[in-house]
C-alpha cells in the first residue's frame, strides 16, 4: 500500500485534529503518502484532497473542530455517489480511506467497504452512541463544556431560587445528559431511553423546593420527547405547584466547539495511529475504538447492526442520587 486518504465526516468533535495528525505522521513513518480530503464524503466524490506532510499537521491538535472540514452528504448515501468516490480514488492511486466520524459516517464507511473498497473507521462523535467504542472521540470535552455551564448556572439559579432546565446535545441518545446530570449533581434528568412524564419532573422539583433547596438543575437530552421547550411550557402552567421560578438554557453547538481536553487529544492520537496499523494489517471494513481500555477493531458489519446501551449501573446511581 502506497497512498491512503483521511477524511472527517458528520458532526465535528474535539479531538478529530489529533486523530488527523496521528494518521498523517504514522502513515508517513510507515512509508505511505497520506491525502487529506476536504469536507468529508462530499470531497471524496469531488476528488477534493491534497497531500499532507508532517509539518502541515503541526499545531492543529489543540484546536476544536476539524481542519479538513466536515459535511453530511446525501449523495454519498446513493450507490452512484459511492461509485463516483471510488472512481476518483482509483484514478488518483488512493488505495484506502480512513473515515473519522460517528454513526451516519460509519454507515457510509460500511457501504463503501461492501463495494470492496478498503476502509477503516475511527470512532468519533460527541453523542457516544456508536457501537464498538466505550467512549468516542469528543465526548469527554463535550461533557466538560456542559459541566462548566451547569456550575455557572447553579450560581445564578441559587441567587434567584430558580430551577434551570439545561438541554444538552445527543440526537437520540441520552448519554451526554446522563453523565452531565451525574457529574453536575442535577436534581433530575430527562433522556429518550427512559421517558419520564412532565408531571413526575414537576413533583421532583416541588419536593426539592419543599426540602428547602435554593435551586434545582434538570438536565434534558435534546432527543427526549419532552425537550426543554416542551417542559418549560408545561411547567409554566404549574408554577404554583413547583415552587421554583423556571428558566431554560439550550447548550447546543457550544458543546461541540472548544479545544479538546487531554483525554480527547490522547484518544484521537491513539485511535489515529492504530487506524494506520489496522490498514497495514489489512483489517479493512472495521472501526477502531476503545473497548475496556484497549484499542481494538470491530467489524463495521457489527457496528452498524448493533445498538449501544447506556451504562445500566450509572443510570441506577443517577436516579438514586438525583434527590
Ligand atoms: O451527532 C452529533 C450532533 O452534534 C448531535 O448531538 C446533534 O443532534 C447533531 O449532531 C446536530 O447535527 P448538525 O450539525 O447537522 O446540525
Amino acid at each position: 500500500m502506497k497512498r491512503i486518504a483521511v477524511l472527517t465526516s458528520g458532526g465535528d468533535a474535539p479531538g478529530m485534529n489529533a486523530a488527523i495528525r496521528a494518521i498523517v505522521r504514522t502513515g508517513i513513518e510507515e512509508g505511505l503518502e497520506v491525502f487529506g480530503v476536504r469536507h468529508g464524503f462530499t470531497g471524496l466524490m469531488a476528488g477534493d484532497w491534497s497531500l499532507l506532510e508532517r509539518r502541515e499537521v503541526g499545531g492543529i491538535m489543540q484546536h476544536g473542530g476539524t481542519v479538513l472540514g466536515s459535511a453530511r452528504s446525501l449523495e454519498f448515501k446513493t450507490e452512484a455517489g459511492r461509485k463516483l468516490a471510488i472512481q476518483k480514488m482509483e484514478q488518483a492511486g488512493i488505495e484506502a480511506v480512513i473515515v473519522i466520524g460517528g454513526n451516519g459516517s460509519q454507515t457510509g464507511s460500511h457501504a463503501l467497504a461492501q463495494m470492496g473498497f478498503p476502509v477503516i473507521g475511527v470512532a468519533s462523535t460527541i453523542d457516544n452512541d456508536l457501537y464498538g467504542s466505550d467512549i468516542t472521540l469528543g465526548v469527554d470535552t463535550a461533557l466538560n463544556v456542559a459541566l462548566e455551564t451547569i456550575d455557572r448556572l447553579r450560581n445564578t439559579a441559587a441567587s434567584h431560587q430558580r430551577a434551570f432546565l439545561v438541554e444538552v446535545m445527543g440526537r437520540n441518545c441520552g448519554y451526554l445528559a446522563l453523565m452531565t446530570a451525574l457529574a453536575g449533581g442535577a436534581e433530575a434528568f430527562v433522556i429518550p431511553e427512559v421517558e419520564i412524564s412532565p408531571e413526575t419532573i414537576a413533583t421532583e422539583l416541588a419536593d426539592a423546593y419543599n426540602r428547602g433547596k435554593s435551586h434545582a438543575i434538570v438536565v434534558v437530552a435534546e432527543g427526549s420527547q419532552n425537550n426543554a421547550a416542551a417542559l418549560l411550557e408545561h411547567f409554566q402552567q404549574h408554577h404554583e405547584r413547583i415552587g421554583f421560578k423556571l428558566r431554560a438554557t439550550i447548550l447546543g453547538y457550544v458543546q461541540r466547539g472548544g479545544n479538546p481536553g487531554v483525554f480527547d487529544r490522547i484518544l484521537g492520537t491513539e485511535l489515529g495511529a492504530a487506524a494506520v496499523q489496522f490498514l497495514l494489517n489489512r483489517q479493512f471494513g472495521s472501526l477502531v475504538g476503545r473497548l475496556s481500555g484497549e484499542i481494538v477493531a470491530t467489524p463495521l458489519d457489527v457496528v452498524v447492526s448493533s445498538q449501544k446501551e447506556l451504562p445500566a449501573n450509572l443510570l441506577k446511581i443517577a436516579r438514586t442520587l438525583a434527590q
